[in-house]
């Protein structure tokens, strides 16, 4: 029936409206990238844009669609699309922290009211979820992915496709759009935008599978990148478009490109002007043009002069209607638009209590030392504790980058979280501190981004002067430092990725007091936080939690949530060690500290600070020998790989158990260690329990010399631990 429909709706429809279907421009109610069309109404009206971005809210998305199906001449419906990133209204912890909670199935919750909310906002699309590995944290987006694991990322780009899409038949789901299609996560030396070149080895075993994985799980459309892939932008890319994607993968949805992405071909220098860009997008296999205008202007000269052909045209019209046939547009193009559902759905009550448990979860204790015999962290209940720092009282910024329709002032601040939860039983003392930064032209950089960074009107020594005798009046001092959301995200690279200096000479002074102090930060991507380490007893990562981040972390700081959030991605020492990932190659000399020729720096170890799968609980797990079923696996068999977790300390807490291999000679080199597995379990204080993996050869295999995806006999080492360092291992061999 949809072929039926869409062949006799192509049969009466002029080139200029099949390229109005190809052209997608965003309203001006949010604006997501350098521009902006005016007259998008009157494209609407008059055929000339299929499809609208950034524009949500039932009146609004209303008023555009009866232009679309009240006044264009063949009232196809429009598309709307939108970043709902991290939720919609409700925000959830940025993607890089909610990785954190290794919690797949909470994944797919968020994923899931995010599709409620959004679609009852008038959404039908959305731009996520974005799986780019990552390991350079210099890049401001490692915020919007989940860090540098490909094999976890696989698991979250599939809970994500069906959170998100479940059964499109249904009004309260939204297309998902696996991005940035491909490697953006590789760009060089972190700077967004910038070239990305890799061997075709590496984009296989680690770069594209979480893409595969989406588009397995059935992800209706995907976002070509910025950045060229092997010499060719991805936009232009026909392998990477059509000989990958749809032939080999059998992608049957529709391509978008990134923001006026095919104009930048131009720049890239593949093309010469919009003509000849326009033709390469085309013939690479991309559909839709987004906000770049280069489809509606140039595809009619192309198609005249026999540069493209009326079958790709075609083709490409008919990906497009085909997504909105299957929403069901064609049937009702109100379908997603109702005061009633944005009324009940928006911000309920079950997707605040949803947005609190996973911001909790999202925690990572990354230090907790005691101070004069008593770990500074879980706070007691009582006393005096000072809430110091310019991210103590601040709303703005803890909902973080990408928090689409999200409305900071419904956010729950810290101050507010600790006052909600210890008002009647402690006393809270509050002091800025710091502003969030001195240095005058970032800040003029970030507020001419939209970054809202205010400058307090006293001096910064008046600040601290103020911050140091709150901090005196207290028994504990919790101190929330950390990175403004604008300071990561899109177009928000850094070369340094510390603690602000600002905000580090606060620290110093309050530390200076000799009370206990416990940091909580807040950020968007792994910082360098050496000096901190040695200097503060305890350390708590919160991300950017979203609407619920004050309560969320409240819970955490008393203990009435024991933190068992994980890293997702390597917390370097220095940003000299960047890129610095955990499942390294060994290399032909590996680090020998008494031989010079080996592979190491002089002035910092190699190790990074907080490795990948690292995170603390208050409470503490020992970990037994590994035990194996079996001392080899065979090709049908099974190895059952176990240990047994106590938990020694005297906290009921969650633990994620953490399975690594490693494949000991390759007719390739192979990584030092690959997550293969994992558990998260909980326990009672002196409970143990036996946590039991099952490997299989499937588990095993690689890219190898041929660039076949298969296992090689030989020597394995498994690895079990609480992080991808602290593991016990044991050996097995694969045989045939
Ligand atoms: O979806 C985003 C993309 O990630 C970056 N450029 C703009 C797009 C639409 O807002």
């Amino acid at each position: 029936a949809m072929n039926l429909f869409i062949d006799r709706l192509l049969k009466q429809m002029t080139v200029e409206e099949k390229v109005g279907q190809l052209t997608l421009f965003t309203s001006d109610m949010d604006v997501t990238g350098p521009t902006l069309r005016s007259t998008y109404k009157e494209d609407i009206q008059k055929g000339r844009c299929g499809a609208i971005f950034n524009a949500y809210s039932p009146p609004y998305v209303r008023q555009l669609q009866d232009l679309a199906v009240k006044q264009s001449r063949l009232k196809i419906p429009l598309l709307f699309g939108y970043d709902v990133i991290h939720g919609h209204r409700t925000i959830f912890p940025i993607p890089l922290g909610e990785a954190c909670t290794w919690d797949m199935g909470l994944m797919e919750k968020t994923a899931r009211a995010a599709a409620v909310e959004a679609s009852a906002d008038g959404l039908h699309w959305t731009y996520s979820p974005m799986v780019d590995i990552a390991r350079d944290p210099r890049w401001g987006r490692v915020a919007e992915g989940v860090g540098e694991d490909t094999w976890f990322g696989e698991q979250v780009a599939r809970a994500k496709v069906r959170g998100y899409q479940g059964d499109l038949t249904k009004p309260d789901q939204v297309l998902a759009s696996v991005k940035h299609f491909a490697l953006y996560g590789a760009i060089q030396a972190g700077r967004d935008y910038n070239t990305v070149d890799m061997s075709h080895r590496e984009m296989f075993q680690t770069y594209l599978p979480p893409y595969k994985a989406a588009v397995d799980a059935g992800a209706a459309t995907v976002m070509t990148s910025f950045n060229e892939v092997d010499g060719i932008p991805a936009t232009a890319n026909r392998w990477l478009m059509t000989d990958l994607l749809r032939k080999q993968w059998g992608f049957k949805g529709f391509v978008v490109t990134d923001y006026t992405a095919i104009n930048e071909m131009i720049q890239h220098g593949v093309g010469a002007n919009e003509y000849e860009v326009g033709a390469l997008a085309l013939r690479a296999g991309v559909d839709m043009d987004m906000q770049g205008d280069v489809y509606r202007t140039q595809l009619p000269k192309l198609l005249a002069d026999k540069k493209i052909t009326m079958q790709e045209l075609d083709a490409a019209t008919r990906r497009v209607l085909e997504a909105k046939y299957r929403l069901g547009l064609f049937q009702d193009p109100y379908k997603y638009i109702s005061e009633e559902r944005a009324q009940r759905e928006i911000m309920s009550a079950d997707k605040l209590e949803l947005a609190r448990e996973v911001a909790r979860k999202s925690i990572v204790l990354l230090k907790n030392e005691a101070v004069a015999g008593n770990p500074v962290l879980p706070l007691k209940k009582s006393g005096t504790i000072a809430l110091i720092g310019p991210l103590a009282d601040n709303k703005r910024d803890m909902i973080g980058n990408w928090s689409a329709a999200g409305d900071w002032q419904k956010a729950v601040s810290l101050r507010e979280g600790l006052q909600t939860k210890l008002g009647n039983s402690a006393t809270i003392l509050y002091a800025k501190g710091a502003n969030l930064i001195d240095d005058k032209e970032l800040v003029t950089k970030l507020n001419n981004n939209g970054g809202n960074i205010s400058t307090d009107e006293k001096t910064p020594e008046q600040l601290i002067a103020e911050a140091v005798a709150t901090a005196q009046k207290a028994d504990v001092v919790v101190m929330a430092i950390g990175e403004s959301q604008g300071m990561t995200g899109e177009a928000a690279s850094r070369s340094e990725i510390g603690i602000p200096e600002n905000q580090r000479k606060l620290l110093e002074a309050i530390l200076a007091t000799k009370k206990p102090v416990a940091v909580v930060l807040m950020n968007g991507r792994p910082l360098t936080l050496e000096w901190e380490h040695q200097h503060v007893p305890a350390l708590l990562e919160t991300w950017f939690l979203g609407t619920q981040a004050g309560h969320a972390i409240a819970d955490v700081l008393v203990g009435d949530y024991n933190p068992a959030g994980k890293l997702t991605m390597t917390f370097p020492r220095r940003v000299g060690q960047i890129p610095v990932y955990y499942n390294a190659k060994n290399t032909g000399r590996p680090i020998d500290p008494n031989n010079k020729y080996t592979s190491k720096y002089l002035d910092v170890p190699n190790t990074p600070l907080y490795p990948f799968g690292y995170g603390l609980s208050y409470t503490n797990f020992s970990y037994s020998d590994i035990t194996l079923n079996n001392p080899t696996l065979t090709a049908t068999g099974k190895l059952e790989v176990s240990v047994t977790v106590k938990n020694t300390g005297q906290y009921a807490g969650e633990e994620v158990v953490q399975l690594y291999i490693r494949d000991l000679v390759g007719s390739v080199t192979r990584p030092l260690k690959e997550l293969k597995g994992f558990q998260k379990i909980s326990l009672k204080p002196g409970e143990s329990r036996n946590v039991t993996f099952t490997l299989k050869e499937a588990d095993l295999r690689f890219y190898d010399a041929a660039m076949k995806w298969t296992s090689e006999p030989g020597d394995f080492t498994v690895f079990v631990g609480t992080n991808s360092q602290e593991v016990k291992e044991a050996r097995f061999k694969l045989v045939r």
